[in-house]
């Protein structure tokens, strides 16, 4: 059952319109570190693209992609040209907008970690001085440090540039916080915009809305209605060409740390008093610091470590996570399940399980919030189960919202109950696709707006919490324990849900 909610392209009542305006950003030159590489070509190239397809980006912006490769301008642009066509949905390319855009695109040949060789850049930069500056950070971690003493000595980081660094932002509390010492020795942290694109993802937008502008929500927002909560991100790519990088990382750094615990927030955190960046991310820092950590005693039921062999992905067969590192020996993880508990009036009691994989059964990311029982039935025995109500945010694909409810058989027989879903899909409701998050927090930053960023205080209250789980992992030597490709995981991450009398949510694949 789908509901179309509203014909949006003609306003509301008030005859206001409910369709969102692109605000054009300012003239700005940007400058991508790592401009060759993954990042570049399959994400921020196609979001600037879409935006400058729209009129968004100013008048004589520049895109400066900045690596050690000794590229021609035209040689960047033509590679530049084949990451869109690779990367965009075909329909999108047109040969006017790329035009338009192949005109900003420029190469600039720098070590980002050399202390010299920068006037080539200042050069480039001084042409317009009236200009946004960004630096785009698309590197190592481990290089954001060394790159903002070196723009600043430069003389390029000047009190309006701003930086961008993308998540991880360290690989525990400690690095995390030295690489946001060192880079805020030269940033203000106003002007420091670390990404974390789910964060630009509409519907994780959307769980603001969902809770905070519908009355009915509140009151049954707390542990006294909700039995537990369940966060999935499951993918059915492998490490692959990124196996290198991966297996320094793992899913828990790769994907707990950012993505879900920002998504553990939203869901968790108390009503802001505004909507503004303060206040939502004072309240998400009070649910940071009110996780139980994870202790040598406890982890061993409260998480799942697992990493894929060999198995059929949707009908195809793919290589293991050790034939990917062509033998290597590692242990580390490409799933994790974890059960978190809060430990605040809202939520004392409900358990909030997180999971995510590589290589699993399918592609999906969901958020269900499992109600309680009703307190008391007044229907005959016979007349069916009464399943509690479920609500599912369907975050990727298909983004929505589905509400179970019990409803009666219809019939002139006996009493029967059967759930149906109330299921909203936003696509169909709003007739149109949804943007990249990289198109968004792209004109954020170019806004200057920090509201979608993470502050350094919630990545490094992450990382405190993530550190329980790091150090207990470690003192237990806990394996991560085999699942075949193309599954749902290890075995272990349904006890973990079956221990506490529940199961895992799947959408349908
Ligand atoms: C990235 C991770 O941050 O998010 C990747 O580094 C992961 O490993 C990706 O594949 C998932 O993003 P999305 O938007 O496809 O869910």
């Amino acid at each position: 059952m789908k509901y179309h909610l509203v014909q949006i392209d003609s306003g509301d009542e008030n005859g206001e319109s409910t369709m969102s305006k692109f605000i054009p950003a300012e003239p700005f030159d940007l400058v991508i570190f790592g401009g060759t590489g993954d990042l570049a070509k399959r994400k921020l190239l196609p979001a600037l693209y879409h935006r400058d397809a729209d009129g968004q980006l100013g008048e004589g912006s520049r895109i400066i992609a900045s690596s050690r490769k000794d590229l021609t301008r035209e040689a960047f642009q033509a590679m530049a040209r084949t990451a869109l066509c690779e990367h965009l949905p075909d329909r999108d390319f047109n040969e006017d907008t790329w035009a338009r855009f192949a005109d900003r695109l420029h190469h600039h040949r720098q070590d980002v970690t050399a202390s010299e060789g920068w006037d080539g850049l200042q050069a480039l930069l001084a042409n317009d001085p009236g200009h946004i500056r960004v630096f785009y950070l698309a590197t190592l971690p481990s290089l954001y440090g060394p790159a903002a003493r070196n723009l600043s000595a430069a003389g390029l980081a000047e009190p309006s540039s701003r930086i961008v660094l993308e998540k991880p932002v360290g690989s525990d509390f400690d690095s995390a916080r030295t690489i946001n010492d060192e880079v805020g020795e030269y940033f203000s942290e106003s002007s420091i915009f670390r990404i974390d694109h789910y964060l630009g993802k509409e519907t994780v937008q959307n769980l603001m809305a969902l809770r905070f502008a519908n009355a009915l929500m509140e009151p049954l927002w707390r542990g006294s209605a909700i039995d537990h909560v369940q966060i999935t991100v499951a993918e059915q790519l492998g490490a692959g060409g990124r196996a290198a990088f991966y297996d320094r990382t793992g899913t828990l750094r790769d994907m707990l740390q950012n993505h879900m615990m920002q998504l553990l927030c939203l869901v968790a955190m108390e009503p802001p008093a505004r909507m503004n960046h303060e206040d939502i991310r004072g309240e998400k820092i009070k649910v940071l610091r009110a996780l139980r950590t994870i202790t040598p005693q406890t982890v061993e039921r409260a998480t799942v470590r697992g990493q894929y062999t060999s198995g059929a992905v949707d009908g195809e067969l793919v290589a293991g996570y050790l034939e990917e590192l062509e033998g290597q020996a590692s242990s580390t993880e490409t799933f994790v399940a974890v059960k978190a508990e809060i430990d605040n009036w809202r939520w004392a009691g409900t358990p909030f399980y997180l999971r995510s994989g590589k290589r699993l059964a399918g592609k999906f990311s969901q958020i269900v919030i499992q109600f309680r029982p009703i307190a008391h039935s007044i229907f005959p025995n016979d007349a069916g189960s009464l399943q509690p109500n479920r609500l599912t945010i369907r975050l990727q694909p298909d983004e929505g919202v589905e509400l179970s409810v019990m409803t009666k058989v219809p019939g002139p027989g006996e009493f029967k109950m059967h759930p149906l879903p109330l299921d909203l899909s936003f696509a169909e409701a709003y007739d149109k696709g949804y943007p990249d998050a990289y198109e968004r927090l792209l004109m954020e930053v170019l806004r200057g707006d920090p509201a979608l960023f993470m502050h350094r205080d919630e990545v490094e209250c992450a990382w405190n919490w993530i550190d329980g789980i790091i150090d207990s992992w470690a003192s237990k030597n806990m394996p991560a324990q085999p699942y075949v490709a193309g599954t749902w995981g290890p075995t272990d991450a349904v006890r973990l849900l079956d221990r506490d009398g529940r199961e895992w949510f799947h959408p349908d694949v």
